[in-house]
């Protein structure tokens, strides 16, 4: 007989609660009922970041689109400035790592320089990490960042329906659901994702650990989302606060007294750290 692992201590669960997926939403529907629970604490975060945006159109000016984010969160941000960008030819597929590159190929191959706008480039930062990518303009949010950048806490739980909060992802300080999100629509935000909660070891990841607020952990990085922008924006919630803003988060296995009581505890040690 196979031995469950089920019991494999802290490190194994904290792996899991940052690859388990994540979404947040408005799409409420009898969570809310479910979640009962505790009362209320602080948190406080304060983000700076400075953007600064060269773009071009033709060959002859190619520059570099230079984006300086700097995040600074006094808990839980992951602080660090890393671009990553993959351009592909529309025409024959050829791929480059740079849209200068992409430009140069096009003027030499195809006799054209497409503007950004016509290639349907888009940049976030991501966790702290700028990204600049092509688009089409169709492609939803959850799947890009799954797909291009391996984000896989960001779930799919209801197949795209809105309506589970599985796929939350925290876009310009709100959370949102990415699988009703087309990414066209989101050039130069700034996007947070459980996996950046996690990195900057915010204290939503211990006290949802001591609290084991999963069990199969597919809807926690949802939870945790979301739980992170209430915080954010409002750093002493109540028990009705913390029920109404996890309401559109949907558990299959039950766990939503859980989280009540998990984000009481992270609002505490906040406080306390301040
Ligand atoms: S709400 Fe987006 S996958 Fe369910
Ligand atoms: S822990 Fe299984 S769906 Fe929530």
């Amino acid at each position: 007989m196979v031995e469950k692992k089920k019991k494999s201590g802290d490190i194994s669960r904290r792996e899991f609660l940052k690859d388990a997926g994540l979404l947040i939403g408005g799409t409420a529907i009898g969570s809310t009922v479910l979640l009962a629970g505790c009362s209320e604490e602080t948190a406080t975060e304060t983000v700076t970041q400075t953007q600064t945006q060269t773009d071009t159109k033709t060959v002859t000016q190619i520059q570099e689109q230079t984006t300086t984010v700097t995040s600074t969160q006094q808990v839980g941000t992951v602080t660090e400035t890393q671009t990553e960008s993959r351009f592909i030819c529309p025409i024959d597929g050829v791929e480059f790592n740079s849209l200068a590159g992409l430009q140069v190929h096009f003027e030499a191959e195809h006799g054209e320089v497409p503007s950004t706008a016509a290639l349907n480039v888009v940049r976030f930062t991501v966790n702290g990490h700028r990204r600049e990518l092509q688009v089409k303009p169709y492609d939803v949010l959850n799947e890009v960042l799954r797909d291009q950048f391996g984000l896989t806490s960001i779930k799919d739980m209801c197949t795209g329906q809105g309506a589970c909060g599985s796929c939350s992802v925290i876009v310009d300080s709100r959370p949102i659901l990415s699988c009703m999100a087309l990414a066209i629509h989101y050039d130069g935000s700034v996007m947070e994702t459980s996996e950046g909660i996690s990195d900057a070891n915010h204290p939503l990841i211990g006290s949802y650990i001591k609290n084991y607020c999963m069990q199969c952990g597919y809807c926690t990085p949802g939870f945790v989302v979301t739980a992170k922008a209430l915080l954010d924006r409002n750093p002493n919630p109540t028990e009705e606060e913390i029920r109404d803003a996890l309401g559109g988060n949907l558990c299959r296995c039950g766990t939503y007294l859980q989280h009540i009581i998990a984000v009481r505890e992270a609002a505490a040690i906040i406080e306390e750290g301040k």
